[in-house]
This record gives C-alpha cells, sequence and structure tokens, in this order.
C-alpha cells in the first residue's frame, strides 16, 4: 500500500496521525493483523492498531441524504467507534430537513445517547445548492419516517465540535460526509484547534472529474472555501472521494438482503434504499445510488477495503466552471511524475498554480516550493467486501 511508506517531508506527527486516519482508525480487530500485512501496513503501525482497543472517537458531520442516512445507521452499528456527536449541515437537502433526518436515524438506530446538534443553514460564501435530484425532495429519496421525539442539542455545531476537540486533544477523528461548512467554521473560530483534531475522514473530492460539474464532486462543490480551508489546515486528511465511491452502485440484491432482516435498522435502510433506487431510476440514472458516504465510514472501519495513495490536495476557489475541483498534486503519479523521487526525502517538487494574468501583480505561478503530502487518498476499493461490511452490520449478520 503506497500511503505506507513514510511520507516525504512529513513531520512525525503528521506521519503518525495520517497513518492512523488512514490505517489505524477502526477495529475489526479480529482481521486486523491479516488485513494489516495484506495491505502492506507496516509493522509499526500495525502494533499502534492492534493496541488501541477502546473505541475511536469520532464526530460525524452530515447532510442526510440517503447515502449519509445508511452511513450513520453503519456507524451506529459499529463498536469500533465512539460517535461523540453527529453534526448537521446544509448539502443534499437544507438543514430543515437534514436536521430531523439525522435526528430520525439516531432514534431509528435506538441510540438517542448521541448529541445531535444543528449546524450552518449556508455555505460560507456562496448560496446553498442541493441535491434534490438524487436524494429526492425529503433527502431519504422520498422514504417517509415519522418525526423523531428527540431534539438537537442547543450549541451549534461548529461550536460543540471545538468544544469535543478541546476536551479529547488529539483524539477526535472527524468523518465528514457533507459540505465542509461546519468544520471550516469551528477551524476559523479557533485558530489552535486543527492542531487539536487528530484526523478528517472525508467523503469528499475527486482526481478523477466530478459528478456536479465535470470537474467538481458535490460535497466540495457546495462550499468550495470550507473545503479548502480544511485541506489547507495541517489536519492529517483521509479522503474517500468519487475516485472509488463511483464503484459502490447499490443494487436490488442488497436491498433484498436488508428487507429480509427484521430489525429496525435493516427495515428503515432498506426502505430508503428501496425509493432511492425507484427515485434514481424516474430521474433517467441507470446505475445507483452510490454508497459513497457509506464507503467513507467502512474505509475508517477497515481501511483494508480501500487502496491508498499520498497525495497535497488543494482546492480550486475561483474558476468560473470549475470551483469545487479538487486537485492532486505528487511527484509519483500522473505527468508529473518524475522517476525515483518517491524515495528522496522532502522532494523539491514545485506546486504549480495557474500561471499569472497581465493584469495581476502576481509573478509566479509556483505556489509551494516542496512537495508535502497532505491527504492519504483513496485510489481503489473491494467493492464486494465493502458491501458485505455495509449490508452485514446493517442487517445484523455481522
Ligand atoms: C456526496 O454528495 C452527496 O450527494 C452525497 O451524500 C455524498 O456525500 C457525493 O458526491
Ligand atoms: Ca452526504
Amino acid at each position: 500500500m503506497e500511503s505506507q511508506q513514510k511520507p516525504l517531508g512529513m513531520t512525525r506527527r503528521q506521519f503518525v496521525a495520517s497513518s492512523a486516519s488512514a490505517l489505524a482508525t477502526g477495529g475489526l480487530t479480529a482481521a486486523l493483523s491479516r488485513d494489516a500485512q495484506a495491505a502492506g501496513v507496516p509493522p509499526s503501525e500495525q502494533s499502534d492498531r492492534q493496541g488501541h482497543h477502546a473505541p475511536f472517537r469520532v464526530i460525524i458531520d452530515t447532510d442526510p441524504g440517503v447515502d449519509d442516512a445508511l452511513a450513520l445507521l453503519l456507524a451506529m452499528r459499529s463498536p469500533e467507534v465512539k460517535i461523540e456527536a453527529i453534526t448537521a449541515v446544509a448539502g443534499n437537502v437544507p438543514l430543515e430537513l437534514t436536521l430531523p433526518n439525522a435526528l430520525r436515524m439516531v432514534e431509528i438506530a435506538g441510540r438517542t445517547d448521541i448529541p445531535v446538534a444543528a449546524g450552518a443553514k449556508a455555505p460560507l460564501v456562496r448560496r446553498l445548492v442541493t441535491a434534490a435530484y438524487a436524494h429526492g425532495e425529503n433527502g431519504l429519496g422520498g422514504a417517509v419516517f415519522p418525526e423523531s421525539k428527540i431534539r438537537p442539542i442547543a450549541e451549534p455545531a461548529a461550536q460543540f465540535i471545538q468544544q469535543l476537540v478541546r476536551r479529547y486533544p488529539s483524539d477526535v477523528t472527524l468523518i465528514t460526509i457533507g459540505p465542509l461548512t461546519n468544520v471550516a467554521t469551528a477551524l476559523n473560530s479557533d485558530p489552535e484547534l486543527a492542531a487539536m483534531v487528530k484526523s478528517v475522514v472525508m467523503m469528499g473530492g475527486s482526481l478523477s472529474g466530478g459528478n456536479i460539474t465535470p470537474a467538481a464532486e458535490f460535497n466540495v462543490y457546495v462550499d468550495p472555501e470550507a473545503a479548502r480551508i480544511v485541506f489547507q489546515s495541517g489536519i492529517p486528511i483521509t479522503m474517500v472521494g468519487l475516485d472509488v465511491t463511483r464503484k459502490t452502485s447499490l443494487t436490488e440484491d442488497h436491498v433484498r438482503l436488508l428487507e429480509a432482516a427484521q430489525n429496525p435498522v435493516s427495515q428503515a435502510a432498506a426502505k430508503i434504499a428501496r425509493n432511492a433506487i425507484n427515485h434514481n431510476r424516474e430521474q433517467g440514472f441507470l446505475v445507483g445510488p452510490n454508497m459513497h458516504d457509506s464507503l467513507a465510514v467502512a474505509g475508517f472501519l477497515d481501511p483494508s477495503l480501500l487502496k491508498w495513495k499520498q497525495y497535497y490536495v488543494d482546492v480550486e476557489t475561483v474558476g468560473e466552471l470549475t470551483a469545487g475541483e479538487t486537485l492532486g498534486y505528487s511527484p509519483n503519479a500522473g505527468d508529473l511524475r518524475r522517476a525515483g523521487m518517491e524515495k528522496q526525502v522532502g522532494v523539491t517538487m514545485p506546486i504549480r498554480g495557474s500561471a499569472p494574468t497581465l493584469g495581476s501583480t502576481r509573478t509566479s505561478p509556483i505556489l509551494r516550493d516542496k512537495f508535502v503530502p497532505n491527504s492519504n487518498v483513496a485510489t481503489d476499493v473491494d467493492s464486494a467486501r465493502f458491501f458485505d461490511l455495509l449490508i452485514g452490520r446493517l442487517s445484523g449478520k455481522q
């Protein structure tokens, strides 16, 4: 697994933390040793992970959302994580719907111990663009559930994220499966916070084209300025983008397995999934929906489901057609590749932006002189094993 070579130019903290986010975060401890070896995880990191018996503290930031809903149910059925909070954000549908949808999932899973906080109603500097075309007007593919009896906590999401990260410094992983507005707001309000976040595991971005424009993946497209703040924060990032999530199309067979299991989580997941498939077909999509967000959660639980590669990822924020595009710089990938560079420490590889315009005072397109990765990017997925985990956990068979 390429990402597990010590990344060039990374500090020990960055490396350990990024390894933890990409490799060590999660349980499935029984399978760990075998999986870790198969995945090429160095022995030091294997023992780090094996030694971690307590559940990993996470906050899930989400915009439910069909795939968010199933991702939340998956996480709430997974003993490897201690979910400190679920924070809702506007995205797939407005906050007025994502928040109640998050509360519904918590209630269905019988996990009313988890605090749910209301987050941003709109991106940092843009008007909200939603994805009702993919998730239906209610965000759950049209699947209707009663209103939940539980209420959100009083603290706004960004403030609650800040409180939790400060309460457990270097111990909280943020799993973000919606636009990054809440996280960026928390980071903006507290300059010391980034250094205290263990890692961000993000469903977002793509190094191989977008799903809402040819350039941009939806979560980054909706709030590119927020995404840029997160990518540039110095927090080790695990990026589970469209490169892998577009290989996770939900099928009728999956729905039938969920329907066959007689428990509330499986029944709810089946109902959402069936409605979402029908909605997708009505909208003219031939496959899907893809389980983007569940894959991010699953990759956290079991990193050996995915293959990883180190990149410096940045976000386009000014393009008229390309805002929200994520760019992955690497000295050993694509046309920027230079033979032998992957073995050098602190590679002198210019991170190059657009050429200066005649009207600007900027003279150089070089944004950074050295290649220092900020993200572990998922580059391939074992879809069959992913669905075994997802359906197994949701149906109560695992
Ligand atoms: C992402 O966008 C949303 O529509 C999904 O919930 C997922 O988080 C995929 O691009
Ligand atoms: Ca989402």
